[in-house]
């Protein structure tokens, strides 16, 4: 999908990976020393993350699942005659264990075609059930020779579906057809010119020579019977091939990263040419499908169960929930209520926004809770970050659980889960995300709530929930923010949180975001925000002497917020949001930078 996707290109540091060698692998979930990257208590990416936590914990809510079925307008195939409002042409991509595999899934996207990630063992008749339109095989970091080195079901071969090998993908397609594989001479990692010979339509358009991103140690030393090659390197002689009678081809160069400037045109002549997709995944045909099955939904329920079909929606503030709340409202209209708790932690102009947003640009109905007190209240003394978390977990399903109770009979909870975490969640070694939920696991509603889950973004990627808010016409200080750690500014303010040091975080906060917008960065920088230390320094203001507040900066940039480095952040930025909080920020006589990647550090302080 187009419209908000931000260049991806920054996301994709191949630095770090490497694939079919000795050297050390990424896995997903790990930071790159192989430790748990988010250990205990940290949650991922999606800044919705903890407001989903509190409710899935109450509503002891099952976590994402799939099903073959389970796709995009799935339920509606067939239903609508005269409108094509089925599932979309599907291209599925094998997980071979790849750092790159969702970013291929990503990358087809981008053409507008939809594209599901899957683990590479996936049995041939759950992907036949998908009707995929093609087959992509990720790259890997095992050889194909490993013990339990990873494998597809046979059937992929057949010819039926047409099949793009890539580095490891392609490796396995030359060794499982009866060509040979060999530990190159060479270890090629890095960039690499490559010459193109084949005429097959995969290279179409192209120059024939292309400069690409190579990254692996075994190469393809034989073809199979009937393969051709159609791609050379000075190190390797089949660094493509392809068997057009079947439908097979392979290239031993990644397509999907930036660092090879035309993989996107190799992947568009196979997903697009040589498999024929229809490029139909666009932000305005998912939002017609999805907003027509969940009306389909929440009515044949209604239907079946006499209720009004009312549903519920918690707003935190980040762009997940804030666009699948505005997706649900197109489906149900006012039989949604969004609940809006306001703990007092939220950056300045944070209930603002939302009710500029949804009540008066959206005219949606919103339920403000103002719990600022009720929080504060029991934060007094509280100095132990995870103690604070918990405490927060705890108030806000105690306050979730008071309105919608009041609010009479709930059928449905709108849920801003997002693809990556359906995908972590089938992952065997990801599971760090249940935890999570569980640790904020403190009572629950009562039995006679019982919601189901509407999660109209579980096909989504972040940058594909920011084109479909911009479509839905969401405004931009909405859908393009940084993300926001659920206990908000209780875990930037080290030591106790009273109002008086909110005010004096909140301020220094904003000044922060105000700088790193008006430099142009505020897009570039994974997060960046200020941190109330608990530090006090001597310092000199007019002729007096101070004794007052340090606040510390922190800038990082980021793939996913599991790794991160601190940024680079000009000196004349850091300059002027240093005097200006000095200057503008009662109480602060001093601000420092910090210069911590994660590892070892994290991104927040607490
Ligand atoms: P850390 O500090 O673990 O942060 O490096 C990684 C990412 O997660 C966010 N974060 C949280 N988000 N609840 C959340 O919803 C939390 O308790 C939490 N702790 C950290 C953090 O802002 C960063 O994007």
């Amino acid at each position: 999908m187009e419209g908000g996707s931000e260049p991806v290109g920054r996301e994709v540091e191949p630095t770090q990976q490497h694939e079919g060698g000795a050297a050390p692998t990424r896995q997903r979930g790990k930071t790159v020393h192989g430790e748990a990257a988010n250990a205990g208590h940290r949650v991922l990416a999606p800044d919705d993350a903890e407001v989903e936590a509190y409710l899935e914990t109450a509503l002891k809510a099952p976590s994402p699942a799939r099903s073959p079925d389970d796709r995009p307008g799935g339920s509606l195939a067939g239903s609508a005659p005269g409108v094509d409002l089925g599932s979309p042409d599907t291209v599925i991509v094998l997980d071979f264990g790849s750092q790159f595999a969702q970013l291929i899934a990503r990358r087809v996207r981008e053409l507008h075609v939809y594209s599901e990630l899957l683990p590479h063992d996936t049995p041939w008749s759950e992907i036949e059930r998908r009707q995929p339109r093609a087959i992509i095989l990720s790259g890997g970091p095992n050889s194909v020779y490993d013990e339990g080195a990873p494998m597809a079901d046979p059937a992929i071969w057949s010819g039926r579906v047409p099949v793009l090998g890539i580095c490891y993908g392609a490796q396995l397609m030359a060794h499982e057809l009866g060509g040979d594989v060999l530990p190159a001479a060479k270890r090629e990692y890095g960039p690499a010119s490559v010459s193109l010979t084949g005429d097959d339509g995969l290279f179409a358009g192209l120059d024939r020579d292309q400069p690409v991103w190579m990254s692996h140690g075994d190469s393809i030393s034989r073809l199979p019977e009937g393969f051709r090659a159609t791609a050379q390197t000075d190190s390797t002689p089949f660094a493509g091939l392809a068997d057009t009678s079947r439908n097979l081809y392979g290239i031993q160069f990644h397509p999907e990263v930036v660092h090879t400037p035309r993989g996107r045109d190799v992947l568009r002549n196979f997903v697009i040419g040589i498999a024929g997709a229809r490029p139909t995944w666009t932000p305005a045909n998912f939002i017609e499908t999805t907003v027509a099955e969940i009306r389909a939904r929440v009515d044949a329920h209604a239907r079946a169960t006499g209720s009004d079909g009312r549903v519920i929606c918690a707003l935190s503030g980040g762009v997940d929930s804030a666009v699948a709340a505005a997706l649900v409202e197109r489906a149900v209209g006012d039989r949604l209520t969004c609940i809006y708790v306001d703990h007092g932690l939220m950056r300045k102009k944070e209930s603002e926004l939302l009710r500029a947003t949804f009540e008066a640009n959206l005219g949606m109905r919103l339920v403000m809770v103002d719990a600022r007190e009720r929080f504060l209240r029991r934060l007094a003394d509280v100095t132990d970050p995870e103690e604070k978390r918990r405490i927060i977990g705890d108030e806000f399903i105690r306050v979730f659980e008071e309105e919608a109770l009041e609010m009479g009979r709930i059928d449905f909870l709108t849920q801003g889960t997002l693809y990556p975490d359906v995908i972590e969640s089938t992952a065997p070694e990801t599971k760090a995300a249940q935890k999570i939920k569980t640790h904020h696991n403190v009572g629950g509603l009562p039995a006679d709530l019982r919601f189901q889950l509407i999660e109209p973004l579980r096909y989504l990627f972040k940058d594909e929930v920011r084109a479909v808010g911009v479509e839905l016409g969401l405004p931009d200080a909405m859908v393009h923010r940084q993300p926001f750690p659920g206990p908000g500014l209780a875990i930037r303010i080290l030591g106790e949180v009273t109002a008086e040091r909110l005010e004096t975080l909140r301020e220094a906060d904003w000044i922060v975001i105000d700088e790193i917008k008006a430099a142009g960065l505020y897009r570039s920088v994974w997060q960046s925000f200020a941190i109330l230390t608990p530090v006090r320094s001597v310092g000199v203001m007019g002729d007096g002497r101070t004794y007052a507040n340090v606040v510390a900066i922190r800038a990082v940039t980021s793939e996913d917020g599991m790794t991160a480095d601190w940024a680079k952040l000009p000196y004349d930025v850091l300059a002027k949001i240093s005097s200006r909080i000095v200057n503008e920020v009662p109480n602060v006589n001093r601000v420092v930078y910090d210069i911590s990647s994660k590892p070892p550090a994290t991104i927040e302080w607490e």
